[in-house]
C-alpha cells in the first residue's frame, strides 16, 4: 500500500479541482461519524469525549473508509491519527489537514469533525481528478482538542508541536480520576495494526477547516471565512478548601463550607470583570466539582475552571493578576489554591498559508470575509512550527458545544471546495 496515486490530470489547475468535491459524500460521512455518540437524530448531540470507546470505534470507522494504494494510516505516541496521501517527492515534509473527532460531554455533529471529514473529502476529489501532489498530504484528527474530560485542551497538537508535553498530560486525570497516560495507552492499543509517526516531525504548512461555532458570519451573510487568527486562551483549576461537617448539627459560626466560599468567589470576580467594561473579554466558570457531594454534608472541597479568552495578552495578564489577588484572600475561612492549566497566546496565522486560504475561497467565486477566531483550535499549536491558517463555514444561529450546532449542507460543501483549492496549492 506503498505505491502512489495514479495521476491522469497532472497539470489541471488547482480551483478545477474543487469541482470533484462530492457533497452527497461528504454529507453522507458527517452524518455517519455523528452516529459514534450520537442519537437517532443529529441534533439529539453528540457524546464522543477524547479516548472513549466512542472516538475508538468512530476511528475503526474512519480507518475503513480509505483502504487503496497510496494511503497509509498511522498513528503517533498522543494517539492522534494520521491519513497519510503519499506525494510524488515522499521525502518532502506534508502539507497536513485536520481538526478533531472528540466532543464536548454532548457537543454537536460539526465541531471538529467537519475539518477532518473536509480534509478526506479533499483526498476524495483529488483521486477522482487524478491528481498526485508534490508533496504527501496528511489528515490528521488530533487526540483531546475539546479538553472536557482532560485540561487542557488541544493536547494532541500540543504534544505534536512539543513532544516534551506529553509527559505532564499523562499525569491529568479525568473526573473519575482516570490518568490521560492510561486512557491514552488503550486508545492506542484499539487500533494495534497502525504503524507509530513521530511527533514533532517536520511540516511544510498546516490547514484547518471548521465551523465558525459563533454568530458572526451569518450575521453578515458571509459564506466563507478566511482566519487571520485566534484569541488568547488560558484555564485556571481553582481548588476551595473547606472543612466537610454534618449538615444538620454545625452552627454557622463553626462552617467552613467550600461551596459557600467559592460561589462568593464566583460572584466576585464576575462582578469585578464586568467592572472593566470590556466587550471583547470572555470569562467562564463551566465546571465544578463538590466533594463529598452529599445533600447533608458541608462541602469539604470545590474545585472548578475558569476559562478566560482575549485578543491581547496584556488583558488576560491584567485578569490573572487580579484572580491570584482574591484568591489570596479568605472566603467564608476557606483557602483558595489556584492553577493555570492552560496558556496559549493570540495567534497570528502565516501570511502565507492565509494567501492560500483567501485565493481558495475567492476561486470559489464567494466573497472572503476576514475573522479572528474566539475559539480554540489545534491549528493554534501547528502555527507555533509551520505556516497556519484556518477556513471557517458559518453557523446557523452562532450556536456551538450544544446539540443543535449546525450548518447549511452548501456551506459545508462549500469549504470542502475552498479547502481542496487551498491543500492543492500548498502541496504542489
Ligand atoms: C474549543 O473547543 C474551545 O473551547 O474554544
Ligand atoms: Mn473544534
Ligand atoms: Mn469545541
Amino acid at each position: 500500500m506503498n505505491a502512489t496515486p495514479p495521476i491522469r490530470n497532472g497539470n489541471l489547475a488547482h480551483p478545477d479541482a474543487m469541482r470533484f468535491v462530492d457533497g452527497e459524500r461528504l454529507i453522507a460521512h458527517l452524518v455517519r461519524l455523528a452516529s459514534f455518540g450520537g442519537g437517532e437524530a443529529l441534533n439529539d448531540g453528540v457524546r464522543r469525549e477524547t479516548l472513549t470507546p466512542q472516538e475508538l470505534a468512530a476511528k475503526q470507522w474512519l480507518c475503513s473508509l480509505f483502504d487503496a494504494p497510496g494511503y497509509r494510516w498511522l498513528q503517533d505516541d498522543a494517539a492522534n491519527l494520521i491519513l497519510r496521501r503519499e506525494g510524488r517527492e515522499p521525502v518532502l515534509p506534508p502539507v497536513l489537514v485536520g481538526s478533531h473527532i472528540d466532543t464536548q460531554p454532548v457537543g454537536g455533529w460539526l465541531d471538529g469533525a467537519y475539518g477532518v471529514m473536509a480534509g478526506y473529502e479533499v483526498c476524495r476529489a483529488l483521486d477522482d481528478a487524478g491528481i498526485r501532489t508534490r508533496r504527501a498530504i496528511e489528515i490528521v484528527a488530533w487526540t483531546n482538542e475539546e479538553g472536557s474530560r482532560f485540561a487542557p485542551g488541544a493536547m494532541g497538537s500540543s504534544a505534536f508541536v512539543q513532544p516534551a508535553l506529553l509527559d505532564s498530560h499523562r499525569q491529568r486525570r479525568d473526573a473519575q480520576g482516570v490518568p490521560f497516560g492510561d486512557a491514552l495507552a488503550q486508545a492506542l492499543q484499539g487500533l494495534p495494526d497502525l504503524p507509530r509517526a513521530a511527533l514533532g516531525r517536520a511540516v511544510h504548512a498546516y490547514l484547518e477547516a471548521h465551523i465558525e461555532q459563533g454568530p458572526v458570519m451569518e450575521a453578515d451573510g458571509r459564506v466563507l471565512g478566511v482566519v487571520e487568527g485566534i484569541q488568547g486562551v488560558r484555564w485556571f483549576e481553582v481548588t476551595v478548601r473547606g472543612r466537610g461537617a454534618h449538615a444538620g448539627t454545625t452552627p454557622e459560626s463553626a462552617r467552613q463550607d467550600a461551596l459557600l466560599a467559592a460561589a462568593q468567589l464566583i460572584a466576585d470576580l464576575h462582578e469585578s470583570v464586568l467592572a472593566l467594561g470590556d466587550d471583547t473579554l470572555r470569562w467562564t466558570v463551566g465546571k465544578l466539582e463538590v466533594a463529598p457531594g452529599s445533600v447533608n454534608t458541608i462541602a469539604d472541597r470545590v474545585v472548578f475552571s475558569i476559562d478566560l479568552r482575549h485578543p491581547r495578552r496584556e488583558r488576560l495578564d491584567q485578569i490573572e493578576t487580579l484572580l491570584a489577588e482574591r484568591a489570596a484572600r479568605l472566603w467564608s475561612g476557606c483557602p483558595v489554591g489556584v492553577k493555570r492549566v492552560m496558556d496559549k497566546a493570540p495567534t497570528v496565522f502565516h501570511p502565507m498559508a492565509v494567501a492560500a486560504v483567501q485565493a481558495a475561497v475567492e476561486a470559489t467565486g464567494e466573497p472572503a470575509c476576514r475573522i479572528t477566531s474566539g475559539a480554540f483550535h489545534d491549528a493554534m499549536y501547528l502555527a507555533s512550527v509551520a505556516p497556519a491558517a484556518m477556513l471557517f463555514v458559518p453557523s446557523i444561529g452562532g450556536i456551538s458545544h450544544h446539540p443543535d450546532e449546525n450548518t447549511a449542507h452548501e456551506h459545508l460543501i462549500a469549504g470542502a471546495r475552498a479547502l481542496t483549492a487551498a491543500v492543492l496549492k500548498l502541496a504542489d
